[in-house]
Order: structure tokens, then C-alpha cells, then sequence
């Protein structure tokens, strides 16, 4: 797709702020300093749009980005950074689901995991929460470029088992800095949006 025009049209904090102009939305989920927001400016070729940070926790609210007028990428605040506190962990929990669970236009979700690492609890339970609600969902093991391509398979697997990844899932290697699995992640936003 041809990104000729990217707005942020809200930061929402509550239900009554989403956009209701009907367009098909793509939300991003992962960890807080995984690279949702990075994902994003990636795939809409835009350095500085969504708001990155080396420091966990940047994202606080659902940052609906409108594109060409026919789709939105919705960033949403990360989970598992300790240092949020309980009471705004909850907030933000209750924010997503309510999101997850009751948003109409919802198309999928890009469930991101860190290439490196053994998906978390969070990891796996944010999955197994998406297919509950048979929500489509792309899982998207980000840093690609931070391990080998020779290890890509063997990460892939060790993540894809530890999920308990449906067969019909795909499961994509990514980087923001490289650009690599732009392509397949472009390939599945459109296949879920119809754009
Ligand atoms: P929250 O908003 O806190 O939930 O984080 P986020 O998931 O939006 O992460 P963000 O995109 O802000 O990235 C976090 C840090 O990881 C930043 O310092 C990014 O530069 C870095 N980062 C993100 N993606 C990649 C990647 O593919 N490769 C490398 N090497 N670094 C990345
Ligand atoms: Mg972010």
C-alpha cells in the first residue's frame, strides 16, 4: 500500500473517544519496549509519527493513526513494565480490553514478541486471549536484526511452541531497523482490512 497520507487522529483513553467514521482498524500488542510503535512507523514509512522510547511505559494511550483515509493502526500501551503502577497497570488493562473485546472494526491484531527472548506469561496469555475472542491475529518476533539469520528458524519455533501457536497463524520475522518482514506484515494488515 502507498501511504500517501497518516493522521493520529485521537489518543483515546475511553470508548466514547474512538473514531466512528467505520474504517477497518489493525491494533498492535505486545510488551511495553517491544516495538509496537516503532513497527508502526516502519510500515507507514514515517520516522517520528508514533512516539518511540528506549525507556518502557511510552505509549500510554490508544493512538488511533489514520491512513489514506481507509484504515487505522491502533497503538496501544504496552504490558509487564514493572515500574507502572498497580493502579495504572489496571487502568491500562481495562482500557485494552474494553478495546479488544467490543471494538466493531476491529480486523486483527499484530501480537508483538521480542525475537530474543522466551515469550513471557503476558505473551502467552495475550494470545490465547485474541483466539478466545476470535480475534485474527498476526505474531510478529520483533528485533529481528539483534540475533543471527541462521537462529531466525529456531527462535521462531521455540516462540511458536511456547504460545501454543494455532497451525493456521503465521508467525513473521521483523525489524524496524531493517525493514525486513515489512512485506508479510503489510500482506496480512491488507488481507484483514480488504484495502
Ligand atoms: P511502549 O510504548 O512502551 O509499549 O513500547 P513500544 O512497544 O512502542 O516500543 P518502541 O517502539 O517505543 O521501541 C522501544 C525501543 O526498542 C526503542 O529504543 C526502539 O528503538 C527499539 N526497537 C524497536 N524495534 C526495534 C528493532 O526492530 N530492532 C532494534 N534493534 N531495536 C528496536
Ligand atoms: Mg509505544
Amino acid at each position: 500500500m502507498q501511504i500517501q497520507n497518516v493522521e493520529l487522529v485521537i489518543s483515546a483513553v475511553a470508548a466514547g473517544q474512538y473514531p466512528t467514521d467505520q474504517l477497518p482498524e489493525i491494533a498492535l500488542t505486545g510488551r511495553s519496549n517491544v516495538g509496537k510503535s516503532s513497527l508502526i512507523n516502519k510500515l507507514i514509512s514515517r520516522r517520528k509519527m508514533a512516539r518511540t522510547s528506549s525507556t518502557p511505559g511510552k505509549t500510554q494511550t490508544l493512538n488511533f493513526y489514520r491512513l489514506n483515509q481507509a484504515l487505522y493502526f491502533v497503538d496501544v500501551p504496552g504490558y509487564g513494565y514493572a515500574k507502572v503502577s498497580k493502579r495504572d497497570r489496571e487502568k491500562f488493562s481495562q482500557m485494552i480490553e474494553t478495546y479488544l473485546t467490543s471494538r466493531q472494526t476491529l480486523k486483527g491484531v499484530v501480537s508483538l514478541v521480542d525475537i530474543r527472548h522466551e515469550p513471557t506469561a503476558d505473551d502467552i496469555s495475550m494470545y490465547q486471549y485474541l483466539k478466545y475472542y476470535h480475534i485474527p491475529v498476526l505474531v510478529v518476533a520483533t528485533k529481528g536484526d539483534k540475533v543471527p539469520r541462521g537462529k531466525w528458524n529456531q527462535r521462531i519455533s521455540r516462540i511458536s511452541k511456547a504460545l501454543e501457536l494455532n497451525q493456521t497463524d503465521q508467525i513473521v520475522v521483523f525489524s524496524s531497523q531493517t525493514g525486513v518482514g515489512s512485506d508479510q506484515v503489510w500482506q496480512w494488515v491488507e488481507q484483514q482490512t480488504a484495502v
